[in-house]
């Protein structure tokens, strides 16, 4: 059965100093309070903080992702980092399609498949975002940018290789707004997706992947989104208190 997974994705806040004190907090916050064994938690931090992050995983045990990934193999690409790298630094997970990446640096459904697949090469679990803007919320049209989004970005992936997939429902209105989709909002797209999976690769994928949603997800709101077909959270401003991520993840 799917895992419960709860990601925290730092965005690109934090000093080395910063993240030192922060995943030192989740250390031992793990150390008094354990995580039900279906639950996992992934932290995202920005780059240059990968190595400390997962130095301090090794103690404790929870996962490591990056936020983004190039679509290239090594090679003469300055300033990216590669799939075949994050896999020497024994990463498990990655972002990938991020509404911010996609609004502000281009990523296209097409970009998204192709960093997709540089990381189902090198063994990496992609946690691939989806989301529709609040003008397409308004116009009815959540249903189909989503459905969209998986099949040019996802469904090319052979079943095999799409169980390594974990999926995140961004609705972009509800990002850093304050502003979260209602219990029911988020119920309804998630079996959408979940439907469109069971469609592409059968029943027993689609009830094998985990489906996260994310936006302005909280402790005060976590329990009441996560159920039944909210298999846990992409969690942005609140990942960065140690205390708000890890009772999110004590919600189920
Ligand atoms: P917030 O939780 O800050 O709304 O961000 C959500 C998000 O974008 C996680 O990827």
């Amino acid at each position: 059965m799917r895992q419960h997974i709860v990601a925290g994705n730092w965005k690109m806040n934090m000093s080395f100093e910063g993240a030192d004190d922060l995943t030192n907090e989740i250390k031992e916050m793990l150390e008094e309070h354990t995580l039900p064994k279906e639950t996992l938690l992934v932290v995202c931090p920005p780059f240059p903080y990968l190595e400390l992050v997962s130095d301090y995983s090794s103690e404790s045990y929870f996962a490591v992702g990056a936020q983004n990934v190039s679509d290239r193999d090594n090679g003469a690409f300055t300033g990216e980092v590669s799939a075949e790298m994050l896999e020497s630094m024994e990463l498990e997970y990655c972002i990938v399609g991020h509404s911010e990446r996609r609004a502000y640096y281009g990523e296209t459904n097409a970009l998204v498949a192709a960093k997709v697949n540089q990381l189902i090469k090198h063994d990496i679990s992609p946690i691939v975002c989806v989301g529709e803007v609040l003008e397409e919320r308004e116009a009815g049209k959540q249903f189909e940018v989503v459905a969209q989004q998986l099949v040019e970005g996802l469904f090319h992936l052979s079943a095999n290789d799409f169980r390594r997939v974990v999926i995140a429902y961004e609705p972009v209105w509800a990002i850093g707004t304050g502003k979260t989709a209602t219990p029911e909002q988020a119920q309804e797209i998630h079996a959408h997706i979940r439907g469109l999976i069971a469609k592409q690769y059968g029943q027993e994928v689609a009830d094998d992947t985990s489906i996260l949603y994310g936006g302005s997800c909280k402790p005060s709101n976590a329990k009441e989104l996560f159920d039944p077909d909210v298999d846990g959270g992409l969690i942005g401003g609140a990942s960065l208190k140690a205390k708000d991520f890890i009772d999110i993840a004590l919600s189920f």
